[in-house]
């Protein structure tokens, strides 16, 4: 072979090296500017990072301590059935511990049912509320729904498919909804959730009572 194209391929072998030497380089050695970020999304943006130094803190530190009273949400929700109406991870048939069923429950039920479910459901709970009469009258229009309006009937807490429903599913519709319906979990405490589906319950005895129901001595009153 001529030594010129020896040397040739010689050179050629080390020029081919220096793109890998650069990058290794590159890669290796920290550089102290940003990259040029074209896109930059929320990639920069001003936050103060935990563990550092922040005056506009009394204590100095930009992370915060807990707020008094803080527990982990595991240890407050390992009560599945008072929070998610579930024992065993069957929906739970009897009321929990913190609400047990008395008199006082059911009249705070009542109390929340009339405020929080009788707009749709009606006062019996047969889904009659004023809010169904009137979304009925909307999309009963003779030139057709007002506004497009669509509606899906609130249910009877009586239709047989409710009836059968164990408590703690009734808790759960009334916690994070069902199809149709929202969930009142964010704006009914969890007391009054219990004691809401206690009342339904209640509701639901009303409307399927028989003379058996009814205490031997209060038999044949008005
Ligand atoms: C804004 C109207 C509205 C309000 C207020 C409302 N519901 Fe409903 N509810 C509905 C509708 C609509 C359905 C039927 C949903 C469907 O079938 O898609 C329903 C269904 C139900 C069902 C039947 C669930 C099932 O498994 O079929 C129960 C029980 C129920 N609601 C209880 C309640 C209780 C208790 C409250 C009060 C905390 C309440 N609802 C408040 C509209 C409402």
């Amino acid at each position: 072979m001529p030594r010129v194209i020896l040397c040739f391929m010689l050179i050629l072998g080390l020029l081919a090296m220096l793109p890998p030497i650069i990058a290794a380089q590159a890669r290796s050695t920290p550089n102290p500017n940003l990259p040029i970020n074209i896109i930059q999304d929320m990639d920069l943006q001003s936050k103060f990072k935990a563990q550092s130094e922040n005056e506009l803190f009394a204590d100095g530190r930009s992370q915060r301590p807990q707020v008094a009273g803080t527990v982990a949400r595991d240890e407050a929700y390992a009560d599945t059935h008072f929070n998610e109406g579930t024992v065993g991870g069957q929906w739970a048939t009897t009321n929990p511990a913190q609400v047990p069923l008395t008199l006082a429950l059911l009249q705070r039920g009542q109390d929340r049912f009339n405020i929080y479910c009788t707009p749709c459901h009606g006062y019996s709970g047969a889904g009659d509320g004023t809010v169904n009469q009137r979304a009925l009258e909307l999309v009963s229009n003779v030139d057709g729904p007002v506004n497009g309006t669509v509606w899906v009937a609130a249910k009877s807490v009586h239709d047989a498919a409710v009836t059968v429903q164990p408590i703690g599913q009734l808790f759960n519709t009334v916690t994070n909804g069902v199809r149709n319906m929202a969930g009142y979990g964010s704006q009914i405490p969890i007391e009054d959730r219990w004691a809401i589906v206690s009342y339904v319950r209640a509701l639901q005895r009303s409307q399927n009572a028989s003379i058996n129901d009814v205490p031997a001595d209060k038999r044949g009153g008005v």
